[in-house]
């Protein structure tokens, strides 16, 4: 970067800066864009959110019928591309790339597919003054800068996951929350819908997992790392004109959202719901403590005709190509004595209770494959059996993701070391109750999504890297704004910057950026952690 007057977060891959020596785009009351049909959408997005920003009016017009357009959308490839992402050891993915060019009182967008042109207008948008992103406002015509910028993400893959199982979250701040991934060039939100503590997913056919697996009794007191209950009962669900509506107002974002059903582990809310799922006679209610269940689902024909229904109706809501089985952390001491785990050991010759974990998850791969869905499973599986093509989140350590990785998995990278925001952001006595383990914002900025260990001819494979906010201790969206912000602006630039010898890494720079970022966040009333520190608040 040739200038540091923009704060641009994640950090443009090349801004060329007064290059034509003229005056850049000149945005007003009235203003015209132009658009190719396949950026419709986009255009429409745009003008509703400058729209609402600086209270103008703002015309769309048919790209061949506009001759005063002050934002041009376009299609078309980079050319300049390839020298730029010959530089690193990146995963670029061509359609999200563009060139955006400020001069002459136009900005003319060009990009190879329409997520490159929605990634160009984030761009635009901070390129603006911070007032633009509040929700209604009245603004002055506004110059920008003569430049050009050139921009493409190192990884495909960006996500964040959001935890809805320990504390449900209203729709309101699952729409918002993709707001601020989208403002991020993030483009996977990743819905944890089920745990022991809840089922937050209306199921077809199976009212109980709503009606009783959605609600626990009481919870551990606000802030308690102990299983004290001290607090009323607590609970949601999402309908399935819910979690369409995720869905649409996310694809309008350029955001997949990937739901995950986590089994066999992880399952005492649906237990609960229908006793005949688990291995016991003994009465089980949804967790009303946390940590890790050793009740899991038994391997009866019945019960993976369930988990096999769950996933039909998942795949009914979301359109994308993958479900995450989740896989983790699945206790397998009540299979030791449950008479059908026993025969499947029989029959398979296994001589170790977590191969059946494996055969479980062959099972709902080969299901997924039959209705062109790729399984997403935590790194439990790599030995406990995954699918071939599944994909792995490595959470453990970056080891994990490297040994999934030489096993011939597409991986992505999430190690709680670095990306899990569940962990408190300092050591310092004010932050609220966390997972042991400090992650700074430093550390997420300076931490690499790539590892070293990935041989260069394997490194297609790290499909890219994912924040994770678990929410045992965050109970409300505005503790959950604070856990992610601004740590996840840190965790956008990793997964979205490549670095150069020109640009190198630079957290004071990065800092220096971040400090007028947040002036956009404030705009638009997120609760991010302050740099100076937790607010007493
Ligand atoms: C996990 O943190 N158990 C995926």
């Amino acid at each position: 970067m040739t200038d540091d007057t923009f704060a641009i977060i994640p950090r443009p891959l090349d801004v060329t800066v007064g290059r034509s020596g003229a005056t850049g785009g000149l945005l007003m009351d009235g203003l015209v864009i132009s658009y190719v049909p396949e950026l419709v959408q986009e255009a429409r997005w745009f003008r509703q959110v400058l729209e609402a920003g600086t209270g103008w009016l703002i015309h769309l017009a048919p790209y061949e019928s506009a001759h005063d357009a002050a934002i041009e959308l376009s299609l078309g490839p980079l050319t300049e591309l390839s020298s730029h992402v010959a530089r690193g050891p990146q995963n670029v993915t061509p359609d999200a790339a563009y060139r955006l060019t400020s001069s002459e009182g136009r900005v003319v967008i060009t990009s190879p597919g329409p997520v490159g042109a929605f990634y160009a207008l984030q761009t635009l948008r901070q390129l603006l003054p911070d007032l633009t992103f509040r929700k209604a406002g009245r603004s002055e015509p506004i110059r920008l800068p003569d430049l050009v910028i050139v921009d493409a993400p190192r990884f495909p893959w960006r996500g964040v996951l959001l935890d809805v199982a320990r504390h449900f979250m209203p729709k309101s701040f699952v729409l918002e929350l993709i707001d601020l991934l989208a403002l991020h060039k993030c483009n996977v939100l990743h819905l944890h819908l089920t745990d022991d503590q809840g089922w937050r997913i209306a199921i077809e056919g199976y009212p109980r997992l709503t009606e009783v697996g959605a609600w626990r009794r009481e919870s551990p007191a606000s802030g308690a790392t102990d299983a004290r209950p001290g607090r009323s009962p607590q609970g949601g669900f999402y309908t399935r004109q819910d979690l369409e509506e995720i869905v649409a107002y996310a694809a309008e974002r350029h955001v997949r959202v990937l739901p995950e059903i986590d089994m066999p582990g992880h399952m005492l809310a649906a237990i609960g719901a229908y006793p005949a799922l688990g291995n016991t006679d003994e009465h089980l209610s949804v967790d009303t403590t946390w940590g890790v269940s050793s009740h899991v689902l038994n391997l009866e024909d019945d019960t993976l005709r369930f988990c096999t229904d769950v996933l039909d109706e998942v795949v009914r809501i979301f359109p994308g190509p993958y479900v995450h089985v989740g896989g983790d952390e699945c206790p397998t001491s009540e299979w030791k004595t449950h008479p059908r785990a026993q025969e499947i050991m029989r029959e398979e010759g296994y001589d170790d209770e977590g191969q059946l974990q494996g055969w479980f998850s062959l099972r709902m791969g080969e299901h997924l494959a039959q209705r062109h869905r790729r399984l997403v499973g935590w790194d439990d599986l790599l030995e406990r059996g995954a699918p071939s093509n599944a994909i792995l989140m490595a959470w453990q350590d970056e080891a994990r993701g490297v040994a999934a990785v030489s096993a011939g998995h597409d991986v992505v990278m999430v190690p709680q070391e670095w990306l899990y925001f569940d962990r408190p952001a300092s050591a310092g006595p004010d932050e609220p109750v966390g997972f042991p383990g400090v992650t700074t914002l430093e550390k997420v900025y300076l931490h690499d999504p790539m590892p070293d260990a990935v041989p260069d001819a394997q490194r297609h494979h790290v499909l890219g890297a994912q924040c994770q906010l678990w929410t045992e201790y965050v109970a409300t969206p505005r503790q959950a704004e604070y856990q992610y912000f601004p740590r996840l602006c840190a965790f956008a630039e990793i997964a979205w910057t490549v670095e150069s010898p020109e640009q190198p890494k630079s957290y004071q720079e990065f800092v220096g950026r971040l400090g007028r970022h947040l002036g956009r966040l404030t705009a638009m009333d997120v609760n991010f952690r302050t740099l100076e520190g937790p607010d007493p608040a």
